[in-house]
């Protein structure tokens, strides 16, 4: 039989998924292995075990598709993270039973392509004598392991691309446009994007906003005649006067959304100028993967395989200084990548006029 392993995507979906599983297959095949891609997240280690084999013909022609052919999940019987810094333990037979379908299926090492709560369970197989490699996924690119992760410039362009289209109609009505995109805990989506979609006022998290700021700066910008205004709102901003706005999804786990309309009727209450909020929401997840991102998830899903015919357990793919390398995955979980309010990026937004409502 020849060597196997085994990989599963897990939490969120995110463009270049496909790109990293079409990697890990061809490069696999180089390196004498064959590859089972595990279904639904780590789901497709419950016995019997679900899979279908990954290799060059069934991978063939999937790096243009958004989302991962072999289905994910943020849910099920091996959730270790329900919030931000929140850790569950994995129940004892779950893994032991995921250790023998592992094994029944001769499978060496598993590669676990997730972002900090499926790198939190990684780490859980582990420590139970499982070999898992990490490749590090979100569109929130806000993993300190890494410099950057595939997804995140897929989502910044949809970002960039609605705030084009609201351009046009925000100037034509001469109202304020509320974008309200992803990101819980780190403005990076709605800082890339805000700057590429020409955007007059972003407000994240790392930045608590005041009303009477982001009042001033639309009124501001009335004045030197620009009767018009785009504004991006990540979920998680709030003001710093309030709370975030947040609700317990059906798993426990943290959901936010809803910020922007509350920002936008705060807008309108008290300019008196017509406000709109459009909420992005799954858009900036879905769809083809970009340039950037198809590349990335090749090297990362080739480096991957080679982690695993390596032996370089315990490991996740990271990309520092252009190169892709690998660290600990027990480095990786639980360091959160913010936004620095001083940062050079933030700066620059500033520069060109952009207000942070602080
Ligand atoms: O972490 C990725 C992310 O897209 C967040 O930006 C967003 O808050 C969350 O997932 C949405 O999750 P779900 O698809 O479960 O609604």
């Amino acid at each position: 039989m020849k060597r196997r392993i085994g990989v599963l995507t897990s939490g969120g979906d995110c463009p270049g998924l496909n790109a990293v599983l079409r990697g890990i297959a061809l490069a696999a095949e180089k390196l004498n292995f064959e590859v089972l891609g595990f279904l639904d997240g780590f789901e497709g280690l419950l016995p019997p075990g679900t899979f279908r084999v990954l290799d060059r013909r069934s991978t063939s022609g999937i790096m243009p598709r958004g989302g991962t052919i072999i289905g994910t999940t943020n849910r099920g019987h091996f959730v270790a993270k329900v919030g931000a810094g929140d850790r569950t333990v994995v129940a004892a037979q779950v893994i032991e039973d995921a250790r023998k379908v592992l094994s029944n299926h001769g499978v060496e090492a598993l590669i676990i392509v997730g972002g900090d709560g499926s790198m939190t369970t990684a780490l859980q197989l582990q420590e139970a004598g499982i070999n898992c490699i990490g490749v590090p996924k979100t569109i929130d690119n806000d993993l300190e392991a890494t410099a950057m992760t595939f997804g995140f410039d897929s989502a910044v362009a949809a970002v960039t691309d609605a705030l084009d289209r609201l351009h046009t109609t925000a100037t034509s009505h001469k109202r304020v446009m509320i974008l309200e995109v992803m990101g819980r805990h780190a403005g990076w989506i709605a800082l890339h994007g805000g700057i590429a979609g020409g955007a007059h006022m972003i407000l994240i998290p790392e930045i608590p906003f005041s009303y009477d700021a982001v009042v001033e700066a639309i009124r501001m910008r009335e004045e030197r005649g620009s009767v018009y205004s785009l504004v991006v709102v990540a979920e998680g901003a709030w003001p710093a006067e309030g709370q975030p706005v947040m609700r317990h999804g059906d798993a426990g786990e943290d959901r936010f959304g809803g910020i922007g309309g509350v920002v936008a009727a705060e807008i309108a209450a008290r300019t008196g100028k017509e406000t709109r909020c459009t909420v992005l929401g799954h858009l900036q997840r879905g769809g083809p993967p970009t340039t950037l991102d198809r590349i990335l998830g090749t090297r990362f899903g080739v480096q991957a395989a080679k982690m695993a015919a390596a032996g370089h357990f315990g490991s996740m793919v990271s990309y520092q200084n252009y190169q892709v390398q690998h660290v600990p995955i027990a480095d990786a979980v639980n360091r959160l990548r913010l936004v620095s309010p001083e940062s050079q990026m933030v700066q620059t937004a500033r520069d060109v006029e952009i207000s942070f409502g602080d």
